[in-house]
């Protein structure tokens, strides 16, 4: 019963999408378990450049049935778009599956998520701006409305009234808004009743059964370990749980059935928006990597902040989600430096740390200890078998895998399909 789940091992943008892909032909489901359309994949297949926000990226592979569980928050506006762009490109999308239970992200959710990152000014997160947290605000405080509700119209009219009863308070009082007229939203909504009903469906059912069958399912996770609202550096987290647990809840299955966690694990580090970031790099090298391995976001178009490879993170993320293999992307990047530095361990008040601080404050100052390991310069994307890399980047592959406490599994070595070492299999 291969239940896999892949996710970002960092805060994001490791190259899921790519990951992602080159398991496709294999995987009978690939299935969301939290976020929304803060996330971004970029897939390559052949020729063809896809940029997804929202979907699971098995929905490139016809043989694949997409799911977006019940951790999911969806913009239902910003599915169908998503899905009539496919369609614009010859993609059959007809096999997603929507849970009935996932929580809608409506106007006045991207709204709130607006005004009080203005706010809140100089203590802003730094959000994607799409209304992820507000709507997962308004799921644990029980005023969301699910997509299940777009089916009762008179319960979705209470679900919105009383949705709307507080933010208003709060839109007029506070952030000197005009308030939000409840009529107005249900309107909206019932827009896409029609529209998204081929999707609904009782999405842990089908994928309980399916495992059950043998199918092999991959659990997607959306941002990465980092931004988990948990296990990362609150409060510049997103509001869900992309670690592996989350899966579990997120599209109701139970722990016992994952059999493989894999993270996805960039060669350097990225991070977008504010929070503490050990090895920053404020210079030239950094621009390097920002330009070389153009890191600026899928979803905000916002340019990545780029450090070294902290060894520190990638243990945590071994910790924290039970990790028994990685997928190191974008090792390509790193070609032409004499030496790179990875940090090791930190430097807290004059103290060797090898563990992520579980303080805030700890980590807000952590100094990066680095080592050297010697660099490469050949041109390592033509690469299809570990062997075929330089010594140097062999070497370095081996001493991140060591640093981190799982297997390297796979390697990135270019942004295209095929570029890709495969170690070992993930079935
Ligand atoms: P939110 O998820 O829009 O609430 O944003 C919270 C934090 O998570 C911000 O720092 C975002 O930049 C970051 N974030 C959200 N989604 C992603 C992602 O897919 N990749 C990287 N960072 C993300």
């Amino acid at each position: 019963m291969p239940a896999l789940v892949l996710l970002g091992a960092q805060w994001g943008d490791e190259g899921k999408g790519k990951a992602t892909d080159l398991l496709g032909g294999s995987v009978d489901y690939v299935v969301r378990y939290q976020g929304g359309n803060n996330a971004g994949h970029t897939v390559v297949v052949g020729d063809q450049k896809y940029a997804l926000h929202l979907l699971p990226s098995g929905i490139l592979s016809p043989e694949c049935t997409p799911v977006i569980g019940n951790g999911v928050v969806i913009d239902p506006a910003v599915l169908l778009s998503e899905l009539s762009g496919l369609n614009d490109r010859g993609v059959d999308t007809s096999k997603l599956l929507i849970s009935g239970n996932a929580h809608l992200i409506t106007s006045y959710h991207t709204t709130m998520d607006k005004v009080t990152e203005r706010f809140l000014g100089s203590r802003k997160i730094g959000t994607t701006g799409r209304g992820i947290g507000p709507t997962y605000a308004d799921k644990i405080n029980r005023v969301g409305i699910r997509v299940q509700d777009l089916y009762d119209e008179s319960i979705l009219i209470q679900k919105v009234d009383a949705a709307l009863d507080f933010k208003n308070q709060i839109l007029a009082k506070l952030y000197n808004r005009r308030a939000i007229e409840a009529g107005k939203i249900v309107e909206e909504l019932l827009v896409y009743a029609d529209k998204l009903r081929p999707y609904v469906s009782d999405t842990t059912l089908v994928l309980n059964d399916a495992i059950d069958a043998g199918k092999v399912v991959l659990f997607e996770g959306g941002q990465g370990t980092l931004l988990d609202v948990d296990h990362g550096t609150y409060p510049f987290v997103t509001s869900s749980n992309p670690t592996a647990g989350g899966a579990c809840t997120g599209a109701g299955v139970g722990p016992t059935k994952i059999s493989r966690v894999i993270g996805i694990l960039k060669a350097y580090t990225t991070r977008v928006g504010a929070g503490p970031f050990p090895t920053e790099l404020l210079d030239e090298d950094g621009e390097a990597l920002r330009r070389i391995g153009g890191e600026r976001g899928v979803t905000t178009g916002r340019d990545r902040r780029c450090g070294w490879f902290d060894a520190v993170i990638s243990r945590y993320a071994t910790r924290v989600n039970g990790l028994t293999d990685f997928f190191l992307t974008k090792l390509d990047v790193l070609t032409g430096w004499e030496r790179i530095p990875v940090c090791v361990a930190y430097e807290i008040d004059g103290k060797r740390v090898e563990e992520l601080p579980y303080s805030q404050s700890d980590f807000h100052h952590a100094k990066p200890i680095y080592e050297y390991l010697p660099g490469w310069t050949e041109d390592i994307s033509k690469a299809k078998t570990f062997d075929d890399l330089p010594k140097n980047a062999q070497d370095y592959v081996k001493a991140l895998e060591e640093m981190s406490g799982a297997p390297i599994s796979a390697i990135g070595v270019g942004p295209g399909r095929t570029e890709t070492i495969q170690i070992n299999s993930f079935l």
